[in-house]
């Protein structure tokens, strides 16, 4: 039987990068999709590349209102809801941080923090009633430590690893599971620029040299650990945050000295 055979799943910011990954590593494992992204063409896309079951719909994943709405897209479409991947994020730029304004930081919070809030908010009824559930969120390595983006990004994805521990307890004993990823370098659309960068300047072999693997990652490594966490198979896995970084997040600063 496939991994995620019946499931019926929300994954938010799924017209690109991870969680256009994850949407089609879902629906391979046989479960049915809402794409969601802000960007209506990129959901449409995404939906597109699946066939039959996938469903686009476009919305903010920061906004309250949106979000009840995707909520019961899903549950009105397919008379409940198992899987729910708050994904989408925005990078927050890298503006210096004394020239950083309260709308900065008030917008990188809106979407990567608070947008996963509303997420769990409106979906968790659903999972509890059923007495069963699952739910992945995508914080990131910026928030175990400094120097991976800027301090608005660093401190959201920080909160979602809070968040997923407090949700997790929050939910105590309902048989809804809720777990984060933090990965490391991906390419997406969000670090596009800057592996394009590098290899306009010849020096994309420098991309990744600071972690173990010696590479960034693809988007199907999330997708790989998010099916994991969505799946049954992750049934004693709660309140964790998991790194995916090719253990980036498992070294000080160093200075390789050997091969
Ligand atoms: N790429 C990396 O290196 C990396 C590393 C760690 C964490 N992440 C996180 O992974 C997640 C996915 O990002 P990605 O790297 O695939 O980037 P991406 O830019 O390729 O995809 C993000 C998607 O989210 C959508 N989105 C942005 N704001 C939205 C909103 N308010 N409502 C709905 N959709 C919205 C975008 O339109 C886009 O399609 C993000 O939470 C990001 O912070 C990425």
């Amino acid at each position: 039987m496939a991994r995620l055979e019946g499931k019926r799943a929300i994954i938010t910011g799924a017209g690109s990068g991870i969680g256009r990954a994850s949407a089609i590593a879902f629906a391979a494992e046989g479960a049915r999709i809402l794409v969601v992204d802000r960007d209506e063409a990129a959901a449409a896309e995404t939906a597109a590349r699946i066939g039959e079951q996938a469903v686009a719909l476009a919305a903010d994943a920061g906004c309250e209102d949106q979000v009840r709405g995707m909520v019961a897209a899903a549950v009105d479409r397919w008379g409940g809801l198992d899987i729910l991947y708050a994904n989408a994020g925005v990078g927050g730029g890298l503006v210096p941080f004394l020239e950083q304004s309260v709308e900065l930081w008030q917008e990188t919070l809106r979407v990567n923090l608070i947008g996963p809030f509303l997420a769990i908010k409106h979906a968790a009824p659903h999972m509890v009633a059923a007495g069963r559930g699952a739910i992945v969120c995508t914080a990131s390595v910026a928030g175990l430590r400094a120097n991976a983006a800027g301090s608005p990004y660093s401190a959201s994805k920080a909160g979602v690893i809070s968040l997923v521990q407090t949700a997790a307890n929050a939910l105590h004993g309902t048989g809804v599971r809720v777990n984060a990823i933090c990965p490391g370098l991906i390419e997406t659309g969000m670090t596009r620029p800057m592996f394009e960068a590098a290899r306009a300047r010849g020096s994309e072999g420098r991309i990744g040299q600071v972690n173990p693997t010696l590479r960034a990652g693809a988007p199907e490594e999330i997708a790989a650990m998010a099916l994991f966490l969505a799946s049954d198979e992750a049934s004693y896995v709660t309140g964790q945050a998991i790194a995916v970084d090719g253990g980036l997040s498992s070294t000080l600063p160093f200075k390789r000295q050997y091969p």
